[in-house]
């Protein structure tokens, strides 16, 4: 017991100054720290002595977030398999797609009707009882980690659903719990507030506030009216969501996924994004979870423009959150797709490439939420395309309104005004798969299977952990069922939130069909990549120029060896040129190149063709 006590005190007197000094430079209440400090404590005695283990392990050996065995894949249990238990059962499916980052949606009690797919959460500590217990939670990970699949599970740190204990005392006139969100007795503070402050849902939730008609107050709402903002200049609350935040790793979570995080922080004249005091609320509870539960990464959900994007990573000496999503280069790449250009993706790379190899990034094609186009328009505007009607072409393209686009997808908070529709449709349908099944065009399904072949080769091919949205790996298509759900009708994004297809994922192996086109198809990249230490994520990545913008050339180079990867994001034969070498294909071993006389030489690819080429090399490839 000393022992395990020790390791507590130890860690907590390598962060304790700077813990101070963050926690009184933004709340200057020492009764507030001590509680901190006694809740701390509390937490790490309440861990679970395998969890404990497991904390020191992976500390010893933090490599294996850099490795490139590394594969997520992000679902919904009720969608999944039911239920938690269900999900269990279901395990050997998600290890037979390579999978050992399992991201669990959010699964917390949340009110039907008015739970934004979970992300209003009315208690902390429960699980929605449809999905099962606490206990089937804790038995679930416990499974996981037996088959060595670390698992992911959200934070919703912005707000509280206006049914958590603390909403219900609010309305009743308790003035503590109101203190713990932006209550207001007249419209005058939050008008002042709305004039800096951006719509999050312009359509599905206009405005920032709520006028609660039974008690007579205003209350602050980002996202929707059910949803209320916390106050983290109340330092209860950062208190009391640190501990909801323990008690989840406490469950066994490796990783905990902060929902929404730049908006937590809010300053009148500011637009309510990204301010310094996110950051310091963000580095004390990573000091936290340092101190408490080691082993416990923070994913950051930060889905802004890059420049907002990377501090949320911290300093290599006080980082801040260990992963982040990649989110430019997920648009970027789509937009890569309906423009056929890849210069924009090109540019983005040699941006990553300059940041320090510990900085570690999710990439995904897709995840339940829609498509922003967050785009470098400086960058873009070179080329003679503006931000408005370049977003409005590639709404056109990937809703299929452009002539000849096989994209099948629909729009997400559309206002003509504002002219920033986003976008929802599953990767199968944006890629043209739907068009070409529904029209029996055979032809158009090979192109179609093709380019979603080749946008998840991309994806595994970027410096970061990739991440499968479940579904995507047999090819599913859009679920429209939801306009019929009154409940569910009037948001798009539920568009890709539809029911696991069982029936689909049994045509996997059968020679023939998209389902085993796709999956057959990727397991063989999953199993070549993680083969192949020149995927690790802190192995560099560069640009390569093929001298063709419909083909992205990728380097990536670690110890001896330098893969070339080409990606082909046009339906045209494209030629490459590359460099002259002893190429070997890693997706077909029996071509190898010989090197010749000439330094560059031609490489044809088929219509959303890809390769993977490796050669041995000691040089680093120049970009
Ligand atoms: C995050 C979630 C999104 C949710 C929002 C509000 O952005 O990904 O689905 O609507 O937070 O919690």
């Amino acid at each position: 017991m000393a022992k395990r006590e020790s390791f507590f005190q130890i860690r907590l007197q390598e962060n304790i100054e700077e813990l101070k000094s963050l926690y009184l430079g933004l709340y200057h209440d020492e009764h507030a720290f001590a509680f901190f400090l006694a809740m701390l404590g509390e937490a790490y005695r309440a861990r679970k002595a395998s969890l404990r283990q497991r904390d020191l392990s992976r500390k010893e050996h933090p490599d294996y977030r850099m490795s490139q065995r590394m594969l997520g894949m992000m679902l919904y249990a009720e969608n999944f398999a039911g239920d938690l238990a269900g999900v269990q059962k279901k395990l050997p499916y998600i290890k037979e797609c390579g999978v050992n980052y399992l991201h669990l949606m959010p699964l917390l009690d949340s009110p039907e009707g008015k739970s934004d797919g979970g992300y209003a959460v009315s208690d902390f500590r429960r699980v929605r009882p449809d999905l099962g217990t606490m206990d089937d939670l804790e038995k679930l990970i416990s499974a996981c980690h037996r088959r060595d699949i670390m698992v992911c599970l959200d934070f919703v740190m912005n707000h509280t659903s206006d049914e958590h204990a603390w909403a219900k005392d609010a309305r009743q006139g308790d003035p503590v719990a109101q203190a713990r969100y932006f209550f207001y007795d007249n419209w005058d503070i939050p008008d002042q507030f709305q004039k800096d402050l951006p719509e999050v849902f312009p359509v599905t939730a206009p405005g920032n506030y709520t006028y609660l008609e039974d008690c007579g107050k205003i209350v602050m709402t980002s996202f929707f009216p059910f949803q209320w903002d916390l106050n983290y200049a109340n330092p209860m609350v950062l208190n009391d969501m640190t501990d909801n935040l323990l008690y989840l790793a406490n469950r066994g979570v490796d990783v905990i996924r902060l929902d929404a995080v730049p908006y937590i922080w809010k300053t009148c004249g500011t637009n309510c994004r990204n301010l310094p005091e996110v950051h310091t609320v963000v580095r004390i509870m990573k000091l936290a979870c340092e101190i408490v539960c080691p082993s416990v990464m923070l994913l950051g959900e930060v889905v802004m423009e890059p420049k907002e994007v990377v501090p949320y990573f911290g300093s290599p000496e006080r980082p801040e959150c260990d992963m982040l999503y990649n989110v430019t280069a997920m648009c970027t790449i789509w937009h890569t797709l309906a423009t056929r250009d890849v210069r924009l993706l090109r540019h983005q790379i040699e941006q990553i490439e300059n940041l320090p190899a510990a900085y570690l990034f999710q990439n995904y094609l897709r995840c339940h939420d829609d498509i922003g186009w967050g785009l470098d328009y400086g960058f873009l505007g070179g080329f003679g395309m503006s931000e408005a009607p370049h977003k409005k072409y590639l709404n056109d393209w990937f809703t299929g309104k452009w002539f000849g686009s096989p994209s099948r997808g629909e729009l997400y908070n559309d206002i003509e005004m504002l002219q920033d529709a986003r976008l929802c449709g599953t990767t199968a349908s944006l890629c043209g798969i739907e068009a070409a099944e529904f029209e029996q065009n055979e032809e158009a399904l090979r192109t179609a299977l093709a380019a979603d072949l080749m946008l998840h080769a991309l994806m595994l091919t970027l410096k970061g952990v990739p991440v499968l949205y479940s579904g995507d790996e047999i090819g599913m298509l859009n679920n429209y069922s939801y306009h019929e759900d009154p409940k569910r009708f009037s948001d798009s994004r539920n568009i890709h939130r539809g029911q696991f297809d069982w029936v689909l994922s049994e045509q996997r192996h059968t020679p023939g069909t998209t389902a085993s086109a796709l999956f057959e198809g990727l397991s063989d990249l999953i199993c070549i990549r993680k083969k192949n230490d020149v995927f690790r994520s802190d192995a560099p990545m560069y640009a390569v120029d093929v001298e063709n913008e419909r083909i992205l050339g990728i380097g990536r180079t670690y110890g001896d060896r330098t893969l070339l990867g080409l990606f082909n994001v046009s339906p045209e034969h494209s030629r490459a040129v590359i460099e002259t070498a002893a190429w070997e294909e890693l997706t077909d071993p029996d071509r190898v190149f010989v090197a010749g006389e000439q330094t560059r030489m031609e490489y044809w690819l088929e219509p959303y063709g890809f390769r993977w080429l490796i050669r041995k090399n000691v040089q680093h490839e120049e970009a």
